[in-house]
Formats: C-alpha cells, sequence, structure tokens
C-alpha cells in the first residue's frame, strides 16, 4: 500500500482543483459550478486515482465523492477523447455502476456537468424504461457508461454493448453493491471485463466483510477514509422521539409543524408503508409524493421530480431514495419507521446536510423500534437519547432555530456551497433521444 512521492506530495500541499492534475478544461466546467475548493475526498482519491492506484474510498455522506471518482476518470479518459463518428472509436472505457435507477441518472446527470467541454461520451442504462433509446446510444459508441447491473447485464447479453475494453470500473455505493442482492449479478458484469483494470470502490458506509470481498477483485487497493467508518454526516442534527406506533402520523405532522419544515423525506421500511402513509397525508392536505420499487419508472422519476422542484412538501419513500440521492438543500429527513440496517440509517439521514448544508434528521421510535434504536447507536457510535416533542409557538420559530452542530475538523470540509439550482427534469430522460449535439473540439494534449 505504498504512495509514490509525487502521489503523496499532492496529498498532502493540494488545496486547490487546479493542484489536483486536472486539465484547463475540466477546471473550467468545476468553475462553472461554482465549485472553489476541493473537498477532503476529493483531495486525497483524485491524485491517487491519477496514479492508477485502486481504491477503497469511505467519505460521509453529501462530502462530493461523485466528483472524487468522475473527475479523474474524465481526466484518464482525455487520451481517448475523439470526434470520430465511428462507433469503433467510443468503446466502454470507464463503467460506473450504481445501485438504483435514480442514483444511476444523477450520477450520469453530474459526469455531463464535468465534461461539459470535453468530447467524450457517455450515456446511463437504467431498467424499467424502454430499452430502444438506450441501444440507439450503446451502438453509437460511449466511452463512459453508467448503468445499473440487470439492464446492463440485458444490453451485454444482446451484444448491444461490449465490456472488454473497460480500463475503469467504479462501484458507488459499493457496499450495497457487493450485498447479496447485487453480488451475483456483480459477478457476471466482472466477468466480462478485462482483469487488468482500475477498479474504485466510494461509499459513506463499509464493513469488515465487504472489505474482505472487495479485496478479492481489487489490485493491492488503498484505503481511503476521511472521518471515522461509518458516522453519520456531522452537519445532521439527529433528534429522536419516542411515538406509539399509532401516533406516528399526528407526531410527524407536528414536528413539521412546530420545526417549520419547509420539505422532507420520510422514510418507511415497506412499499405498503410508504403507500399508506403518502396516501394518508394526502388526505390530511399535505402535498406529499410517494416512491418505492413497486411504482412505474415513469412514476418514480415524476415523484422525484416533483420534490426536486419542490412541488410536494413531503416525499414518502422506502430506501431506494435511502442512497446517493442529492436534493438541493433538503433541510429534513425523517424515519417514520427505523430501518433495519444501520448503514440504511447513515444514508437515510445523510440525504439533508449535505455540500455543508446544516439538515435535521428525525427519527420517530416505538417501543417495539428500540431495538433497532440500539443497533443504530452502536453502529454510528454515539448516543441519540429521544427528546420530548417540540412545541408549537404562536410565531413559529424560523428554521434558524435548529442549528447544526458545529462542524469537527474532518467534516468542516473545505466544501464550498456552490452555487445550487434546481435541477432540470429528469423526465425528460423518458422522452425519445434529441439527436447527438455537436462535440466539443478536443482539448489540446
Ligand atoms: N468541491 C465541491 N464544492 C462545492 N460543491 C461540491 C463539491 N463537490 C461536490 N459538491 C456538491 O456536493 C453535493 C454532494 O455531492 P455527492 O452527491 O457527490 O456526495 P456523496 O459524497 O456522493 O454523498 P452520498 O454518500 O450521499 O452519495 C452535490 O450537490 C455536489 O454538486
Ligand atoms: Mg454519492
Amino acid at each position: 500500500m505504498e504512495v509514490s512521492a509525487h502521489t503523496a506530495a499532492a496529498l498532502e500541499e493540494a488545496t486547490r482543483f487546479d493542484e489536483l492534475g486536472l486539465a484547463p478544461p475540466i477546471l473550467a466546467a468545476l468553475t462553472d459550478l461554482g465549485y472553489q475548493t476541493p473537498t477532503p475526498i476529493q483531495k486525497q482519491a483524485i491524485p491517487l486515482v491519477l496514479a492508477g492506484r485502486d481504491l477503497m474510498a469511505q467519505a460521509q455522506t453529501g462530502t462530493g465523492k461523485t466528483a472524487a471518482f468522475a473527475l479523474p476518470l474524465l481526466q484518464k479518459m482525455l487520451p481517448h477523447a475523439n470526434t470520430s463518428a465511428s462507433p469503433a472509436r467510443h468503446p466502454v472505457r470507464g463503467l460506473v455502476l450504481a445501485p438504483t435507477r435514480e442514483l444511476a441518472l444523477q450520477v450520469h446527470e453530474a459526469i455531463v456537468t464535468y465534461k461539459k467541454n470535453l468530447p467524450l461520451r457517455s450515456t446511463c442504462v437504467f431498467g424499467g424504461v424502454d430499452m430502444k433509446p438506450q441501444e440507439l446510444d450503446l451502438r453509437g459508441g460511449v466511452e463512459i457508461l453508467v448503468a445499473t447491473p440487470g439492464r446492463l447485464l440485458d444490453h451485454a447479453g444482446s451484444k448491444v454493448v461490449h465490456l472488454s475494453q473497460v480500463q475503469f470500473l467504479v462501484l458507488d455505493e459499493a457496499d450495497r453493491m457487493l450485498d447479496m442482492g447485487f453480488l451475483p449479478d456483480l459477478k457476471r458484469i466482472l466477468n466480462l471485463l478485462p482483469a487488468q483494470r482500475q477498479t474504485l470502490l466510494f461509499s459513506a458506509t463499509f464493513d469488515d466483510s465487504i472489505v474482505g470481498l472487495a479485496k478479492s477483485f481489487l489490485q493491492n487497493p488503498l484505503k481511503v477514509e476521511v472521518a471515522r467508518r461509518n458516522t453519520a454526516a456531522e452537519t445532521v442534527e439527529q433528534v429522536v422521539h419516542k411515538v406509539k406506533e399509532d401516533d406516528k402520523m399526528d407526531a410527524l405532522i407536528h414536528v413539521v409543524k412546530a420545526r417549520e419544515i419547509t420539505q422532507a423525506l420520510v422514510f418507511t421500511r415497506t412499499k405498503i408503508a410508504a403507500d399508506k402513509l403518502g396516501r394518508r397525508l394526502q388526505k390530511r392536505g399535505i402535498p406529499t409524493g410517494i416512491i418505492h420499487g413497486d411504482k412505474a419508472q415513469i412514476e418514480r422519476l415524476a415523484a422525484l421530480d416533483g420534490f426536486k422542484q419542490g412541488t410536494v412538501q413531503l416525499l414518502a419513500a422506502t430506501d431506494i431514495a435511502a442512497r446517493g440521492i442529492d436534493i438541493v438543500e433538503l433541510p429534513c429527513v425523517f424515519n417514520y419507521e427505523l430501518p433495519y440496517s444501520p448503514e440504511d440509517y447513515v444514508h437515510r439521514i445523510g440525504r439533508t446536510g449535505r455540500a455543508g448544508a446544516s439538515g435535521l434528521a428525525v427519527s420517530l421510535v416505538s417501543h417495539e423500534e428500540e431495538r433497532l434504536l440500539g443497533g443504530i447507536e452502536r453502529f454510528i457510535k454515539r448516543d441519540l437519547t429521544p427528546a420530548p416533542l417540540p412545541e408549537i409557538t404562536v410565531a413559529a420559530a424560523p428554521r434558524a432555530e435548529v442549528p447544526a452542530p458545529a462542524p469537527t475538523a474532518a467534516a468542516a470540509a473545505p466544501i464550498q456551497r456552490s452555487i445550487r439550482r434546481r435541477e432540470a427534469p429528469v423526465c425528460a430522460l423518458l422522452m425519445p433521444p434529441a439527436p447527438r449535439p455537436p462535440e466539443p473540439v478536443a482539448p489540446e494534449a
């Protein structure tokens, strides 16, 4: 696990993006985005990836892991950038796998933004939508492919995509990708890739069994850990209220009012519970969307989209919305039901308090859930002492009264608040593909 002197120096010294070895067209895209300084994980991971190392990288939710792998991936693809119309000149060289369709889409959108000045092609494939537009893109040739595993295997099976030239594999939410649900598909995909490649695992959580398993397909990997392992983002204030199961709905509405919460993701454990909760909230006159795995993909995207655009106040969700999803300045997450796995707790509450913003996570815990709460406390190595429900004051307190704890040095993340905008509707993805725009001219070497 040695680091070259050059890389070690870069690790210690780099405090600006232009010191990380990224090409000017990439730096220009970051400037346009309002990114001023690299986050700790970006500072640490980018030089190591550029040095060709396999990585297991862990950093808290919302601290810029996407750019930590996407930027060096683009840099490494640069020698292959070309404007040829021939599909053969655009084989898949970089493959990013994500566990949910919504996350794959989001990661691809980030890559598109970062690569806007580069003549590199990319696309995103995931299940639940028409295969045809995806096939068209894949047949045209792309250097970078973001995918969910099942749909990727469908395309690979019908020989629409060939993965024999992949040099660079990223597993986002790697611990999830390596759990029992995804492992068989992942193994099939690994069999299609060249053994000689660079592999990067990124997540906010890793447990020891995953570490062992991952080592079997990484080559001499380096472990990069920003902050203590499995800790929740420091920018999230965590609150627990003990509530009887039957009183949870009233408690939820009470906290929303008392804290003047403008928007919140509300997590349940099951699809049925998310549906039921969403419908009950709608009946109570609260604009609420619903997202879970039994919904049609168009409905899933529309629900997330409506929430991102601010057209609904609450989004009742299962854990499909727990990982990776980046909702601009989401103020609050509720655990209406605690998750069975403590990792999911960390990821759920990490939908708020992102990119240096403060956030609030409220868990409504019934007597039956106390054991789950204990498991979470042990996992995050922190006591979550229950507090009484907040009082509703006549002139309700402004949200500023929900202070974020002072960030610790590690999380004090020199993450600059970027100029954050509501994103464009993702439903556009379900439309027929627009003709490929003219590609920018290749940057100078
Ligand atoms: N250097 C930076 N400066 C400013 N904003 C940044 C920077 N890097 C990333 N961001 C923004 O921070 C937000 C969170 O980034 P990202 O989604 O990559 O987090 P993450 O670490 O992958 O979180 P999670 O563990 O939840 O997946 C995004 O909106 C991204 O645009
Ligand atoms: Mg992420």
